[in-house]
């Protein structure tokens, strides 16, 4: 009987937050399958190499990753350009250096520039900065089952433009069905077939903002994996210690209670 009353009870609950969120204005985020997902997700080196293909063509010409250090396109478990290509990227944004007091050439030590519009946030760590998710009134079921889901929110925001378009106060807002409140103030920089990917991978708009997320989620945590990995060998410890553990435990008490058995 209990049982089934917290049923009901949670069922309600999430039902009436359904209703809050709807009325608040919240988007709609639908689940993506992405290859980092789950205790042994990996990054998908290509997916990478194409996600920063669509944010260099396309997102960077307002968008920054000002915290990113181009360095680490190179390293594995990344998009792991080879040292030459990192070069070569590096080079083709400039920045102002002081010691020579005027402007060069960036190296792969430099970092990723800021955002060209002021209008546009840095983009280094929205993959963690937006949940996509939102458990019943914040109890967190929906990230358990689901994620956190940023990169979700992002391919969501990328393919959510319904193509309406308002003026308010000299901005233009296009409605778009995953932003909070509805309009948002960046034009659809995303249609399809806006990059050739040289591994000849689909570049429809839902690949495009798939692979773009998926780089920008490497962006905001380039180490998940070392992390995971770390996790992974930190369980298999504890495993070990706890039959170690319990086994020492039986052999210490084992005199004491055979004593009690024999009286
Ligand atoms: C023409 C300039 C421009 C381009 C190109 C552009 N953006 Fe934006 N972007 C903006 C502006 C401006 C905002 C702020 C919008 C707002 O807050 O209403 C924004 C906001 C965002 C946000 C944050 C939304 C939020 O929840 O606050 C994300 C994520 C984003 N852009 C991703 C991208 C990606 C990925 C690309 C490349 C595929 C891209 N943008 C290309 C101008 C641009």
């Amino acid at each position: 009987m209990l049982k089934k009353l917290s049923i009901a009870a949670l069922a309600a609950l999430s039902f009436s937050a359904g209703g809050a969120l709807a009325a608040g204005g919240a988007g709609h985020i639908h689940d993506t399958q992405f290859s980092f997902e789950g205790p042994f997700g990996k990054f998908d080196q290509n997916q990478l190499q194409r996600g920063l293909q669509v944010y260099t063509e396309v997102c960077s010409a307002c968008h920054g990753l000002r915290y990113v250090p181009l360095r680490t396109l190179a390293d594995e478990g990344g998009p792991h350009l080879p040292e030459d290509q990192v070069r070569a990227y590096s080079a083709q944004f400039d920045i102002y250096d002081a010691e020579l007091d005027e402007d060069r050439a960036r190296t792969p030590t430099d970092h990723f520039p800021m955002s060209g519009i002021a209008e546009a946030p840095d983009l280094s760590l929205m993959a963690k900065g937006r949940a996509g998710f939102h458990g019943p009134y914040g109890t967190g079921i929906n990230q358990l089952f689901k994620g956190m889901g940023g990169p979700e929110y992002i391919v969501s925001l990328l393919d959510g433009y319904t193509g309406k378009e308002k003026e308010e106060a000299g901005t233009t807002f296009y409605e778009n069905t995953a932003f909070p409140g509805g309009w948002i103030a960046m034009a659809p920089p995303l249609y399809g077939e806006d990059v050739d990917y040289a591994d000849g991978h689909s570049n429809s708009l839902h690949h495009e903002a798939e692979d773009v997320a998926a780089f920008l989620m490497w962006a905001a945590e380039p180490k998940m994996m070392a992390r995971k990995q770390a996790g992974f060998v930190g369980v298999l410890f504890l495993s070990i210690l706890t039959v170690l553990l319990y086994l020492t435990n039986k052999k210490l008490w084992a005199p004491i209670k055979g004593k009690k058995l024999d009286i």
